[in-house]
Order: structure tokens, then C-alpha cells, then sequence
């Protein structure tokens, strides 16, 4: 299986999805860029969020925060305090390791080397604002986006209005400096979130987690994602965080295991009431019908958009024998292959099909997101959508210039149906749509 992960990362470089980041100095670790291929993978699941949770519902407002926040912020939240994971180091090769990863707390297990005690190390990156490098001036880069979400609580009540349940919605950048990075882009330092922060009356937080949790699995099934590699997991008392009593984290069946891909949490009201003890402000919602001011608990379906782009690679890939050649396939759902129609000549030599095909690209390009390919022979153009997860290819050949009909080809049957290119547009709306 670990194979597949090495499969997987030769694809994304291969053909344009995922580089090592600032490879031409020897990559900086655990850090990747997304190509053109990867970026619109990125933005079509970030997309396919936004619209499930915001536009297609009443009652969920957008946000974009800053990642710069006031110190305070992190103090009121509890990262300051308790957001640190437990390092040990080898006092011989001097590696560092996350001490819940280790079996054996005392002995390095790179070297055999000796082991320094567990000590907390705080996961927050830290800079500095303005010209001087001095404690007043510290402030840490985001380590979530959900902060940025409970600090303008009181702007959304006064701008929006909304009445309980409702919530917010954000996808942004976050950071942590993981002790152990690592899986490609599962675990980096800088990575991306999709969080929403939905504020429910105490007595319905129960009912709302629950909801949460279906709302949030469902979103992956729909997306394609194999039922059989996901799973719910609740967690034990144990390991939740300082600030959750209840969370289940949707796991996905990566080739190096199950590993969480969202977390869902009931936040209770820690956040406001910590929010308002600091800043002195009043974050209490008014309840009109009961004539009530109380502090809304926070139902928190949080994922990851770098994990969730790996789950639906790893998902998406296939491979099949077609006469002793080896085919990849990325079974992408539409609505996330980079790529919706590809355009093909099959004689680059003839002036006419050329063109004919350009014009058929150029037609198809105000509705869908449309390549022109003539750089190698028909079976290698077939291969190259196919691997970047291409649904349709549309082929100009000599019969299309005297019948006026080009062959549309199906990525996942590799079935072929000649449609005339007056109806091609709605032929592939039908089907995009
Ligand atoms: N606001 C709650 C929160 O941040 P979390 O479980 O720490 O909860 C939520 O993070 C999601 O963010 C995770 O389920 C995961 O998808 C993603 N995530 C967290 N740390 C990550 C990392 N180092 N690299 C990539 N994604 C990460």
C-alpha cells in the first residue's frame, strides 16, 4: 500500500499537480506546491465546500479573516497554554520525536541513541509585528481558522441578524510547526482548513453534533470517496482537546492507515465566554422569544483541504491492463477534475481538423473549463486526460469536417459517441451539470 503513496506522488509531479516546494535549492521538507493541475483540484474542493455549506443554505454565512490576529486571541483560546505536543530529542543523533509516536520513551528509534525527558513544545509559529524584534511586538501566525470566526461573533449578530441555529464559514490558510511532518501533504507546517463555526442554543448541541457529523460524511460520499474508506470515530475522553467535550474525527483509509481527514467538535461555549472574560466585551446572544441573553454553544466541522485533495487522489486512482499497456485513471468526480473537456485532433498534419478543433475548444471554453491538445498521437493524448482525471475527450477527425460530428469519449468506460457539433455544448452540459 505504501506503494500507492509513491505512485500518487510521482503522478502529482508528473503531471503538473503537486511540486516540492523550492525544489531547485533541494526543497525545503514537508513543503508543496500545488502546479496547475493541483490548484484547480484545490480550488474545485474548495468550491464544491463553499457551495454545500454556504450557498445551498440559509443559514451559514462566509468569512475571511485575517491570519495575523491580537495576541490576546491566543491567550483567551488556550493555545498559548496548552497547545503544545511533547518532545523528546536523541541525545546522539540529535533527531527530534513526538513523544506519543514513540514505543519506547527512552531509546531513539533511528539510532538507539538515549532520549532527553518529554518536553512540551508550543505548536503556534512566532514573528514579529513591525520593526522591532521585541516581546511586545510578539504575535503567532493562525494555528486555526475558527478563532477569526468567535472574535467577530458580535459583528455578524449586529450586521446579520440571524437567529440560533446559525453559523460561520471560513477556508484559509493555518499553521503549525508539527514535530513530525510527514505523508506528503497529509501533516505539513502550512496548510489550509475549511472550518465552520455553527452557534446553537445549549440544549440543541447534542442534536446539531450529530447532525454535523452525518452533514460532513455525506459530503465526501457524494464526492465519490468510497464508503468503505471512511469511517466515523468518536473520540475518548482522553484525547479530546482542552476545549471540546465530545468529537468524532472522519477518518479516511490512507495507504499508511486510517487518519483523520475532519474533526467534528462540540465546542461548548468555551470560545465566547473566554472571548468575552478577555476582551471585556459582552458575547452573548439575545434570545427575542424568551427575552434570554446566553452564551450559543459551537457545533465545529473541521477539515482539511490538503487532506481532503489526498483522500480523493488516493480514492480517485486506478490502474487497468489495456493490451499489455499499463492505463492510470483519476475517477475524479466531475465537479473536481481540473479539467472538464479536452479537445483532440486526431491529424495534427491537417491544417483543417486543426482548426476545426481549436474552434470547437474555443466554443466550449466560455462553459466549461476546456484544453486543446495536438502535442502527441491520440492514444498518448487519451492517456495524459486520463491520468489528470479528464471526464470528457472530443475528437475532430476527417469525417467530422464533411458530417460536422466529432467522437466524445468517456474517461471511465472509454465508451465513444459521435454527437454533432451543434449539439455539443448541451450534449456536455447535461452531463457537467
Ligand atoms: N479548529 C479545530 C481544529 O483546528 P484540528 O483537528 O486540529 O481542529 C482540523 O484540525 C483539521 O485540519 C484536521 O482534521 C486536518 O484535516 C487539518 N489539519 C490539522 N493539522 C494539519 C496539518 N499539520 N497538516 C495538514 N492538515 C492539518
Amino acid at each position: 500500500m505504501a506503494d500507492l503513496m509513491e505512485k500518487i506522488i510521482s503522478l502529482c509531479k508528473r503531471r503538473g499537480f503537486i511540486f516540492q516546494s523550492s525544489e531547485i535549492y533541494g526543497g525545503l521538507a514537508n513543503t508543496w506546491d500545488y502546479g496547475p493541475y493541483g490548484v484547480e483540484l484545490k480550488n474545485n474542493v474548495k468550491r464544491t465546500w463553499w457551495k454545500a455549506v454556504v450557498y445551498q443554505r440559509d443559514d451559514i454565512f462566509g468569512m475571511d479573516a485575517s491570519i495575523l490576529m491580537h495576541p490576546k486571541v491566543w491567550q483567551a483560546s488556550g493555545h498559548i497554554k496548552n497547545f503544545f505536543d511533547l518532545k523528546s530529542d536523541c541525545k546522539d543523533c540529535k533527531k527530534r520525536f513526538k513523544t506519543t509516536d514513540l514505543k519506547d520513551k527512552d531509546k531513539c528509534p533511528e539510532c538507539g541513541g538515549q532520549l532527553t525527558e518529554a518536553r512540551p513544545f508550543n505548536l503556534m509559529f512566532k514573528t514579529y509585528q513591525g520593526p522591532l524584534e521585541e516581546e511586545a511586538s510578539l504575535i503567532y501566525l493562525r494555528p486555526e481558522t475558527a478563532q477569526g470566526m468567535f472574535v467577530n461573533f458580535i459583528n455578524i449578530l449586529d450586521t446579520k441578524h440571524p437567529k440560533l441555529p446559525f453559523g460561520l464559514a471560513q477556508i484559509g490558510k493555518a499553521f503549525r510547526n508539527e514535530i513530525t511532518p510527514g505523508n506528503f501533504i497529509f501533516r505539513t507546517r502550512e496548510f489550509e482548513q475549511m472550518e465552520i463555526e455553527y452557534f446553537v442554543s445549549p440544549d440543541e448541541a447534542s442534536h446539531y453534533y450529530e447532525y454535523w457529523v452525518e452533514e460532513r460524511f455525506n459530503w465526501y460520499v457524494n464526492l465519490g470517496i468510497r464508503k468503505e474508506n471512511l469511517r466515523k470515530r468518536p473520540h475518548h475522553k482522553d484525547e479530546l482537546a482542552h476545549y471540546a467535550v465530545a468529537c468524532t474525527d472522519i477518518e479516511y483509509n490512507f495507504p499508511f492507515g486510517w487518519s483523520e481527514l475532519e474533526g467534528i467538535a462540540n465546542r461548548t461555549d468555551f470560545d465566547l465566554k473566554q472571548h468575552a472574560q478577555l476582551s471585556g466585551k459582552d458575547m452573548r446572544y439575545f434570545d427575542e422569544t424568551t427575552k434570554e441573553r446566553f452564551y450559543p454553544y459551537i457545533i465545529e466541522p473541521s477539515g482539511g483541504v490538503d487532506r481532503s485533495v489526498l483522500a480523493f487522489l488516493v480514492d480517485a486512482y486506478s490502474e487497468q491492463k489495456v493490451k499489455d499497456e499499463l492505463r492510470i485513471v483519476l475517477r475524479l468526480h466531475k465537479d473536481l477534475a481540473p479539467v472538464k473537456v479536452a479537445v483532440l485532433p486526431l491529424l495534427k498534419n491537417r491544417s483543417q481538423i486543426v482548426e476545426m478543433a481549436k474552434r470547437v475548444a474555443e466554443d466550449l471554453k466560455d462553459s466549461f473549463i476546456t484544453v486543446y491538445d495536438d502535442t502527441a498521437a491520440i492514444g498518448k493524448l487519451y492517456r495524459r486526460q486520463d491520468e489528470i482525471g479528464t471526464p470528457f475527450c472530443v475528437t475532430v477527425d476527417v469525417q467530422s469536417l464533411e458530417d460536422k460530428q466529432v467522437t466524445v469519449r468517456f474517461r471511465d468506460t472509454m465508451l465513444q459517441e459521435r454527437i454533432g457539433m451543434d449539439r455539443l455544448k448541451t450534449y456536455l452540459e447535461e452531463r457537467l451539470a
